[in-house]
């Protein structure tokens, strides 16, 4: 006899939001279309980005020592990790700072969904060319 047993509707609905979503704001180079990638919670928005073929720069290979991994946090900051006093000194270094800006490669996802905005340029392509 067939089971008549249905999956719960409160494990349906977990099961649509076990894993949360990035929607990544188009830019000019590493993403002009613009994406939306999932990040499992407890992973790194700079490794999210990377497994999902968006190459941030992330010259000191993600050890809270350079700028270059900059993003700014749009929607959803409030879920991340706080920013140690390190990653806040180097932030005041980065180019186009912003209140929600974060080292990508520091700020941990959580559960909630957010929009990310890769900065035009970094500190290194700033002194290159301006
Ligand atoms: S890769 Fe250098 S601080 Fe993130």
């Amino acid at each position: 006899m067939r089971s008549r047993w249905r999956v719960p509707d409160d494990i349906l609905k977990r099961k649509g939001k076990t894993v949360p979503q990035i929607v990544v704001l188009p830019h000019h180079a590493l993403c002009p279309d613009g994406a939306v990638i999932e990040a499992p919670k407890g992973q790194s928005i700079c490794d999210a980005l990377l497994a999902n073929d968006i190459d941030i720069e992330h010259a000191c290979e993600k050890s809270c020592a350079c700028t270059t991994c900059h993003v700014i946090v749009r929607e959803g900051s409030a879920s991340l990790n706080e920013a140690g006093e390190t990653e806040e000194d180097l932030l005041d270094k980065a180019w186009g700072l912003e209140a929600d800006s974060r080292l990508s490669c520091q700020a941990i996802v959580d559960e909630a969904d957010l929009v990310v905005e890769i900065p035009r340029y970094t500190i290194n392509h700033a002194s290159e060319n301006h």
